[in-house]
């Protein structure tokens, strides 16, 4: 483990118990942080964060104003790492999207803390298709506002994050256990990046003042439609469905149907999303070279154990 030097000692990494923290913390310990991780599942957070001694995992519920102040307190940058893709109750996009990051930033501020890294979505704009990627613009800008000139912000906009233990692809996988599987959005494209590549820009950015104050969408070496990826997936898991692409009205009843399942996995909302393609407008950013890892290096890797702690244990080298 390297010890560090610089100016920042201890992160608070707000989401890190989810599927891109784990990484992300994995590698910020490695590069000698100290770090604060906030949930509101310890157990199990801690579970997966134990080959990190210096993880600080913690019970908290970051949505109060006491709870985030108790989370932040006595660390020198925050990351928010906070998403979800299905809402429980309407106005949870705005809640936990929108109106949060100005919180996270606010909270920053009077904390003394002057290093705030983003994660947003690619396709984040006001006038997107989704209520989604609306609340993800909506966030941004909230974050932007109350960072002013005191507070070094650094925005992430990830296509689909691929690895062991995501959701996306590990779904697909899943579902072509099928013989054919019905598609909605077989044809919109994704850039799928390596959830390693994209914890490496944020930890790399964290005291690289050459990432301050910008915005980088993050996407994979290559595009694939849907359908491919679906079909890659399948296959690596040793499987070979059929693929059917739905037309647009038969996707919408899909997805009506599926979003009043417990733990949607489709929503109309995320069909919304759908009408844009999740492609980044340029390359990977120059300052986060070497450039990212391709799907096909990965992918063979990704299925062999369904033992879902088989994640940490693989990067704890147990
Ligand atoms: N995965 C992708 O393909 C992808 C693509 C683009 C952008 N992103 C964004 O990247 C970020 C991380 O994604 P991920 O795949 O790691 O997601 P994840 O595994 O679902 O983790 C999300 C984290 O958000 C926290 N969270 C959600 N709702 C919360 C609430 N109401 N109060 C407090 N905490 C809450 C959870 O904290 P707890 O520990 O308390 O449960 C969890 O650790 C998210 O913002 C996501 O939208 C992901």
């Amino acid at each position: 483990m390297t010890t560090r030097t610089k100016n920042i000692q201890t992160v608070c990494v707000i989401g890190g118990g989810g599927f891109v923290g784990h990484y992300l913390c994995s590698q910020l310990a490695a590069a000698g942080y100290r770090l604060r991780v906030p949930t509101r599942h310890r157990e199990r957070v801690k579970q997966g964060l134990l080959e990190l001694p210096a993880a600080e995992v913690f019970d908290c519920n970051v949505m109060t104003e006491a709870g985030l102040a108790a989370a932040v307190h006595g660390c020198d940058a925050v990351i928010n790492l906070v998403g979800i893709l299905h809402e429980r109750r309407r106005g949870d996009f705005d809640r936990v999207h929108g109106e949060f990051p100005g919180k996270v930033v606010e909270a920053c501020r009077r904390n003394g803390i002057h290093r705030y890294l983003h994660m947003s979505a690619l396709g984040a704009a006001p006038d997107a298709p989704s209520r989604y990627l609306r609340s993800r613009a909506a966030g941004e800008a909230a974050a932007r506002k109350a960072a002013g000139n005191e507070v070094a912000m650094t925005v992430f906009r990830p296509s689909v994050i691929f690895g062991v233990g995501d959701s996306f692809l590990t779904l697909f996988a899943g579902l072509a256990a099928l013989p054919l599987v019905p598609l909605a959005g077989a044809d919109v494209e994704f850039q799928p990046v390596w959830v390693e590549d994209v914890a490496r820009a944020m930890a790399a950015s964290l005291e690289n003042a050459e990432t301050f104050g910008q915005t980088y969408e993050l996407g994979g070496p290559q595009v694939f439609r849907l359908r491919d990826l679906v079909r890659k997936s399948a296959q690596a898991a040793g499987h070979d469905p059929a693929i059917v692409g739905l037309p647009g009205p038969v996707a919408y009843l899909q997805a009506l149907v599926f979003e009043h399942l417990p733990g949607p996995i489709m929503t109309r909302d995320n069909l919304a999303s759908m009408q844009v393609a999740n492609v980044a407008r340029g390359s990977w950013p120059e300052v986060f070279a070497p450039g990212p890892q391709g799907l096909d290096a990965v992918l063979p890797t990704m299925f062999g154990n369904r033992d879902p702690m088989d994640r940490y244990r693989r990067r704890a080298a147990r």
